[in-house]
């Protein structure tokens, strides 16, 4: 069978009329967002269920004997199976339901506190969001460990014999992401995994790039730990998911104290609840998550089959057009990339470019995207960052390039 866009027949514009925003005007303009690597845009579908759920069943869960805490409680839990099953985990009490990647990443960070010493070493890659660095280092801090960095090269992509030199039976924890946020780079991480695990060394997965694009099978993957965040797939913000393997899961102590992650309290003892709820204290984002179980119907009634080779046409096409402007540099060039394109044009500066565009309507993100070791690495400030979901088109991406081109026109 040819898999041709043509075949897939992906129908971008009725995809659209689910997105309400996508009708907005900005400064006078047709809304062009390319700003989905930091947030993506939200569904009616999935809106509906928000307002569904504050309209008819708001309660709080896991407490209540009332017909509406137990009708909250299915749906929470509802969508904890929808998550074990899209990203297929074994078992259900091994996806801990989080506000965000970062309170995912910082939740195992912790975790390892008591279990390395000083003569251990974690690697983490040089394409990292600084939440996939900073808790690693604030570890090591505390436990003496040494932070180790797996570099990168001109293209943005890892030096994988590199991080084959660095493993060694010291090595305890490597943290990758799945997609470079700044880049786009898509990182060999089942090959990350294998090698790690030949030394014994646990993996964490930073998938909050890889979550909009790619529908991983963790068990699969054989990786110990993997997050990610709702709002960058069509969910809200402020939720996000955890997973870990049960063993390393049962092997880490309780990240914060509180109600719902205890067993029984005493002045004198107290001892904690099972999986999954000794990682949930508190009363948690309980629309969040409903929401980010109905975002993941959303994406999969689209189906992921269908939504990566549409990104990656939008990638290729952009990539010819912008190139071919005179003065433009895109940084991340690797042969396996996703819908991300960062760029600087010589001699202006990202701010000043993503001013212009935004006067146009075109969102974009400017700055060192929470990745300023890959700055340092080229030697820049910052890049301006277009980065596509499926809801996007040709006809957006010309618009933006005709848009940076009145920008270089006007500041250089
Ligand atoms: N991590 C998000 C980004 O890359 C916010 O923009």
């Amino acid at each position: 069978m040819n898999n041709t866009i043509e075949h897939i027949k992906f129908n971008v514009d009725k995809i659209r009329e689910d997105f309400p925003i996508l009708n907005r005007k900005i400064n006078g303009k047709p809304l062009i967002y390319f700003d989905n690597a930091a947030t993506s845009q939200t569904p009616k579908q999935v809106i509906d269920v928000i307002v569904d759920y504050y309209s008819n069943y708001n309660a709080n869960i896991h407490r209540g004997v009332h017909t509406l805490s137990q009708e909250a409680t299915d749906l929470y839990e509802g969508a904890r199976l929808k998550l074990q099953n899209h990203f297929n985990a074994k078992h259900s009490y091994e996806i801990i339901l989080t506000s965000g990647t970062t309170h995912g990443l910082n939740l195992v960070a912790n975790g390892f506190s008591n279990l390395l010493d000083k003569n251990d070493e974690v690697l983490v890659s040089a394409l990292e969001h600084h939440s996939n660095i900073v808790p690693w280092q604030m570890l090591c801090e505390r436990t003496g460990a040494t932070l180790r960095v797996i570099p990168m090269n001109q293209e943005g992509e890892l030096i994988m014999s590199d991080y084959e030199g660095l493993l060694s039976e010291n090595t305890k924890l490597v943290f990758v992401n799945h997609i470079s946020n700044a880049l786009g780079t898509i990182n060999p991480i089942q090959d990350i995994i294998s090698k790690a695990h030949e030394v014994g060394a646990a993996v964490v997965v930073d998938g909050a790039q890889s979550c909009p694009h790619i529908k991983p099978d963790l068990q699969a993957l054989d990786v110990d730990f993997y997050v990610c965040g709702a709002h960058k797939m069509c969910g809200p913000t402020g939720v996000g998911m955890l997973y870990g393997k049960k063993e390393w899961l049962e092997k880490l102590p309780p990240y914060q104290g509180g109600g719902e992650m205890i067993d029984q309290v005493t002045f004198e003892k107290t001892t904690y609840a099972g999986l999954p709820h000794k990682f949930e204290a508190g009363t948690p984002n309980i629309c969040g998550g409903i929401a980010f179980g109905a975002a993941i119907d959303y994406m999969n009634d689209i189906g992921f089959d269908r939504i990566a080779p549409y990104e990656q046409e939008l990638l290729e096409y952009a990539t010819n057009q912008l190139s071919q402007i005179e003065g433009l540099k895109i940084y991340g060039t690797a042969k396996n990339k996703t819908s991300v394109i960062s760029f600087n044009i010589e001699g202006v500066h990202p701010y000043d470019i993503g001013t212009i565009l935004d006067k146009m309507g075109i969102a974009v993100r400017t700055g060192h995207h929470c990745a300023q070791p890959i700055m340092d690495y080229y030697k820049i400030p910052g890049t301006v960052r277009a980065s596509f979901a499926f809801y996007n088109t040709k006809a957006e991406i010309d618009a933006l390039v005709a848009g940076v081109k009145k920008a270089k026109m006007m500041l250089s």
